[in-house]
Formats: C-alpha cells, sequence, structure tokens
C-alpha cells in the first residue's frame, strides 16, 4: 500500500477547509483522517445558528470515516488558516476512535506540528479502579 505523507493529509485538510460552514465565526477548518486500509476522509467546520451545536472539522471527519467503516484511524491532520489546535470534544473523540492516533496541525504558510492524541490527551478518562 502506498504510504501516505503528513504533507498530502494535510492538502486534503486544507482542500476540505473550503468546504467549511462558518457563516458566524468565519473561521473554516479542514480535517482528514487517514485510515490502516490507506482511505483518507474529510472532515470541515459545520456551524449552527444554536452556536453550540456546531460540530467541528476533526469530529465531521471522525464521524464520517465511521459511517464508511473506517474505524482504524491512525493519523489526522487538522488545517486552519491561522493554524488551530484540537478542542477538547474533539480530543475525547481522538482517544477513543484512534488512540495511538498521530496528529498535523498545519497553517497556510505551510507550518506542519506533528503530535499525538495521547501528548494532545494524556490520563483520559477510563474507570479507574482505587483498589
Ligand atoms: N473549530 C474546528 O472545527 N476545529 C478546531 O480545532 C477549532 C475550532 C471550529 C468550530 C467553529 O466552527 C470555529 O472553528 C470557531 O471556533
Amino acid at each position: 500500500m502506498r504510504v501516505t505523507t503528513p504533507e498530502e493529509l494535510m492538502a486534503v485538510a486544507k482542500a476540505a477547509a473550503t468546504n467549511a460552514y462558518a457563516p458566524y465565526s468565519k473561521f473554516r477548518v479542514g480535517a482528514a483522517v487517514l485510515d490502516a486500509d490507506g482511505s483518507i476522509t474529510p472532515g470541515c467546520n459545520v456551524e449552527n445558528a444554536a452556536y453550540g451545536s456546531t460540530i467541528c472539522a476533526e469530529r465531521t471527519a471522525l464521524v464520517s470515516a465511521v459511517v464508511q467503516g473506517r474505524r482504524q484511524p491512525t493519523a489526522l491532520a487538522v488545517y486552519a488558516e491561522p493554524g488551530a489546535s484540537p478542542c477538547g470534544s474533539c480530543r475525547q473523540f481522538m482517544v477513543e476512535l484512534g488512540p495511538t492516533m498521530q496528529v498535523y496541525l498545519g497553517n497556510a504558510e505551510g507550518r506542519l506540528i506533528s503530535t499525538s492524541i495521547t501528548e494532545l490527551l494524556p490520563n483520559s478518562f477510563t474507570e479507574f479502579d482505587p483498589e
């Protein structure tokens, strides 16, 4: 199988940002999930007049991947013109679906930061047995 580079994954996230529905914040975000099967699933933020109902790009990408039966995300690229780091809800989603996922954060200047969900959300929720 062909290896997808972080730059290629970021290019898909950047393209997806053009589909963002962000009439309220005007902040366009794109995401792209790479699955173990080699597939790439894009996502973008989808806002709502009831602001709290907005869904981030990372979650639309992850949900779309699940809908398509892609259950082994290995990497996620997030693109915004000035750059964006995932919110708490998205981190929680990432750790659930891809606990070992690599995460790439990119901006319009071509900057690309490589991190991981373990780094973004250490000590995430699990059942805790104090015994
Ligand atoms: N947003 C994302 O889609 N991903 C992020 O990582 C940060 C925030 C969206 C939510 C909202 O539509 C807009 O960006 C401003 O918060």
